[in-house]
């Protein structure tokens, strides 16, 4: 082999290297997922696909017992405005932001939740106690950031199980 043809050879497989990187966009999802973390969301896309889908957000049931709720923080409401859990269960939350940087608190407890977008904020909580709780945004987010804030409704643990899937998310329904 000889120079001319060495160098063709190494600008052939340089290019042919480039050609992915160029189309990185289309390597799929799943790939793409791993390489930045699970913890990553669109937060452009949230409410078209994925695990923040509307019809996906609220309180969701284990089959041990615990509780997941999915909410979006965006200036400025919390989604859903009235979540409902079960007393003194755990309640694992997966909470993410459509745009700015909000902190999730529950008035009377000390639970606060730092929400950014694009990623995924994960917290584990426990209410010991049925009642009504105020959830405010503490982190300033904007011009309506005084207003932001919305509701929890801890209803005893025996009364849960027996609401229908779509009464579990939305306290409109009690
Ligand atoms: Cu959201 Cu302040």
């Amino acid at each position: 082999m000889n120079w001319r043809k060495l160098r063709i050879f190494v600008v052939t497989a340089l290019v042919l290297c480039l050609i992915p990187l160029t189309r990185y966009y289309q390597i799929d999802q799943p790939l793409l997922r791993f390489l930045r973390g699970s913890r990553h969301v669109d937060p452009l896309s949230l409410h078209l696909s994925g695990e923040f889908v509307e019809n996906n957000l609220g309180t969701e049931q284990e089959p041990d017992g615990s509780v997941t709720v999915r909410m979006i923080a965006q200036q400025y409401l919390f989604i859903p405005h009235c979540i409902l859990v079960p007393a003194g269960v755990p309640v694992h939350l997966r909470i993410t932001s459509a745009d700015a940087v909000h902190s999730l608190t529950f008035n009377g407890t000390d639970y606060a939740v730092k929400v950014l977008p694009g990623t995924i904020s994960e917290a584990q909580l426990r209410f010991p106690r049925a009642g009504d709780y105020k959830t405010v945004c503490r982190e300033f987010c904007g011009a309506g950031h005084y207003a932001m804030r919305s509701e929890l409704k801890v209803v005893p643990r025996d009364q849960f199980p027996a609401l229908r899937p779509e009464e579990r998310g939305n306290c409109a329904a009690q």
